[in-house]
């Protein structure tokens, strides 16, 4: 079982990067592995704060974020990233980079990632207050071939994290967790109430 591995969310903005980073981070820490969530939002503010929206300000915030999870990686730990990465080059730059790569596609349509508008950015956007906005006047790359894609359109988020983590532990990235056979579950019952637990 590798140790330390990237799992590299894309998506439209409101496409469900963060909300299932965070929450596929807490099942990851749960299995007994260091986990940190590497967020486009919080990563612009600080790491990348005024780097600008073009291609080459995107591309170079992607690069970052990658040397980050990179390190994370070969340290034997596990990064999240989730980053709009709109460019498919730099995504696979970053997968050679890293090596032990999942790459997420949260699959959501842009009518729907706008209804949504979580931040309030899509109303900005459509109304001309913001420019360059991914999927609206700027470009977003879909993944060719991503080792999950999660339809968060039509999909609950259970659903969707349930994807990943199969496809996780099928690839021997994590731990599945043990589960007891019936009988098992019957010696500890009786073990229990015995004890007057039960
Ligand atoms: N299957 C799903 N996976 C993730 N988010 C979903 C799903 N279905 C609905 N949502 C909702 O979509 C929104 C996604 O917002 P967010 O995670 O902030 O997106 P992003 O980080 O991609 O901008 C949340 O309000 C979340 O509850
Ligand atoms: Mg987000």
């Amino acid at each position: 079982m590798a140790k330390g591995y990237t799992v590299w969310f894309t998506g439209l903005s409101g496409s469900g990067k963060s909300t299932l980073a965070n929450r596929l981070a807490e099942i990851i820490r749960s299995r007994g592995q260091v986990v940190e969530v590497i967020d486009g939002d919080v990563i612009r503010r600080s790491l990348s704060k005024g780097l600008g929206f073009s291609k080459e300000g995107r591309d170079e915030n992607i690069k970052r974020v990658g040397h980050v999870c990179s390190y994370l990686t070969a340290t034997e730990r596990v990064a999240i990233a989730a980053c709009i990465s709109p460019y498919k080059a730099i995504r696979n730059a970053n997968r050679d980079l890293i090596g032990d790569f999942v790459e997420v596609y949260c699959k959501c349509s842009l009518d729907e990632c706008a209804k949504r508008d979580p931040k309030g950015m899509y109303a900005k956007a459509f109304a001309g207050e913001i420019k360059g906005f991914t999927g609206v006047d700027d470009p977003y790359e879909e993944p060719e071939n991503p080792e999950v894609i999660v339809d968060t359109d039509s999909e609950d988020i259970n659903t969707s994290i349930n994807k990943i983590v199969k496809v996780l532990e099928r690839m021997d990235f994590l731990p599945e967790i043990e589960t007891i056979s019936a009988e098992e579950e019957e010696v500890i019952k009786k073990r229990l109430e015995s004890l007057g637990y039960l």
